[in-house]
Order: structure tokens, then sequence, then C-alpha cells
């Protein structure tokens, strides 16, 4: 019984290290040009800032640590703004005119950036809950909300533009990246466009804010 979990456990970790959909992502990432704007290499703190701005696109080293799965495909395949603005701009809107990938091409790719991640992110950390103390950090005690969007009262869109739009967040995030990107701002945000809150905020109460975060998710 032992020797046969232990086989089963090898043959997953080995489809994991290496499935075929992983490799043809790599391949479809390297010839589409994706690594112009994108760096797959980490971590951030190993670039200089003038390296962070070379690129055009977000870092995408940590990419399975911080994006769900499911988006990702859906997004490789038909990407909407994210961000209002362009990418580390504040004056120019984004175009919205990012590069679309075909279907297969699509899941291959969200195979390679699923493998992409960082020992910096701790499992298990952020269950995503509805926060009452996460909501007032976010809308009232820190400033998040004037420069994140998110869906207020009656479904409105409220909120900031400056940052990432956080409307339906819980689809898009990894509730354990979130807290890992407010505690650990040197290795993911590396470009200081959104204040450091490690100091203003208590562990405990990044933890609300990134809960309460992870909670956006379509209203019914
Ligand atoms: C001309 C530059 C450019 C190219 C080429 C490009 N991207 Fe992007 N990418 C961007 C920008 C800018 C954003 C931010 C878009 C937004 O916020 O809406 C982005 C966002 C992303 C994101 C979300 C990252 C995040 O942290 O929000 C992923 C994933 C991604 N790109 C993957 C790809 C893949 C795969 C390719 C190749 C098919 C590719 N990109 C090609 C510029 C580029
Ligand atoms: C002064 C504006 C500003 C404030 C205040 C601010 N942010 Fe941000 N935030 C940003 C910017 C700018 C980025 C990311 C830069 C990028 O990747 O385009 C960001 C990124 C994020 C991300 C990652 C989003 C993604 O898709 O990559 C999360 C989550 C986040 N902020 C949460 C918060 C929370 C929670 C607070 C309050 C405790 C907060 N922010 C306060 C500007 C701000």
């Amino acid at each position: 019984m032992k020797l046969l979990l232990t086989a089963a456990m090898s043959v997953v970790f080995l489809a994991a290290a290496s499935s075929p959909g992983s490799a043809a992502g790599d391949a479809v990432f390297e010839a589409k040009g994706c690594g112009a704007c994108h760096y797959t290499d980490g971590p951030a703190k190993e670039k200089t800032i003038d390296d962070q701005l070379a690129k055009k696109g977000p870092e995408l080293w940590y990419a399975g640590s911080k994006f769900q799965k499911a988006w990702l495909a859906e997004w490789l395949a038909d990407p909407q703004p994210i961000r209002p603005m362009k990418f580390n701009n504040l004056t120019e809107e984004n175009p919205g005119d990012h590069p679309k990938l075909a279907g297969d091409d699509a899941a291959a790719v969200t195979d390679f950036l699923m493998t992409l991640t960082s020992a910096d992110v701790e499992a298990g950390k952020v269950k995503p809950k509805k926060n009452p103390k996460g909501r007032q950090i976010f809308i009232k005690k820190m400033p998040c909300s004037g420069c994140h969007q998110y869906t207020g009262r009656k479904k409105k869109i409220s909120g900031g533009r400056s940052g990432p739009s956080l409307v339906d967040a819980g689809l898009r995030l990894n509730p354990d990246w979130i807290l890992a990107y407010l505690q650990k701002p040197k290795v993911f945000k590396p470009v200081k466009m959104m204040p450091v809150f490690v100091g203003l905020l208590s562990d405990k109460d990044m933890k609300n804010v990134a809960r309460h975060v992870a909670s956006f998710k379509p209203k019914k």
C-alpha cells in the first residue's frame, strides 16, 4: 500500500514538473514575443528600477502564485483591461489592445505560466470571506479604494483608477498572493506606485483586507 502510494505520488510529481502543456506553452510564449513586454525570470528584488521600467507589461515570474488558473486561461483568450490606466503610467488610458491567444495556445501558455511560482507566497493563509474589518480598512481606514475600483452597494463600480481594478478580484487573484503582496513589497512591488503598508497595517489586518479583496466576486 505504502509503495503504491509513493509510486502514485511520484507520477503526479513528474506530471506537474514537466507537463507537455507547459513545455508547449513556453514555446508559444517565445514565438508570440510575450517576453518583449514581460519578465518570466525573477525575483523582482534582483532587478533595478530601470530593468523594471524596460518592460511594458507586469512581471510574470510569479504568475502561477498570483492568478487563478481558470481566470488566466479565459483572459489570455480574450484579454480585457485590468488597469484603467496604462501599466506604470498615470496619465494615459489603457488602450485595451493586449495580444490575444487562440484556444489551444491560451491553454498551453496557461499551463506554462502556472508553473512559475514564488516561494514567498505561503499557501493556505487567507480564506476569502466577507470580512467587516477588512472592508473598513479597504474603504475607510486606508486609502485602498482611492486607487482601486471595486463593486460597491447596488452593484455600483466605485473607487479610484490609478491602480489595477479589483472588481471581481476574487476570480482573478490567489488570496494568499494578495497577502504576500502586502507583506513583501520588496519581492513583488519594486516600482513604488502603491504605498507600502508594512508598519501601517498589522499582519492581522493585512490578512483581513486580503480576505476582503479575495471575496470580490460577481454579485448575484
Ligand atoms: C506590447 C507589450 C505586451 C506584449 C507583447 C504582451 N503583453 Fe501581456 N501585458 C502587457 C500590459 C501592458 C499588461 C497590463 C494589461 C492590463 O492591465 O490590462 C499585460 C498583462 C498581462 C497579463 C496579466 C498580468 C497582470 O499582472 O495583471 C498576462 C498574464 C499577460 N499579459 C500575458 C501575456 C502573454 C502570454 C503574452 C504573449 C501572447 C503577452 N502578455 C504579450 C503588455 C504586453
Ligand atoms: C496610491 C494608490 C494606491 C493605494 C492607496 C493602494 N494601492 Fe494597491 N496598487 C496600486 C498600484 C499602482 C498597483 C499595481 C501596479 C501594477 O501592477 O500595475 C497596486 C496593486 C495592488 C494589488 C495587486 C493587483 C494586481 O492585479 O496586480 C492589490 C491586491 C492591491 N493593490 C491592494 C491594495 C490594498 C488592499 C490597499 C490598501 C491597504 C491598496 N492596494 C492601496 C495603487 C494603490
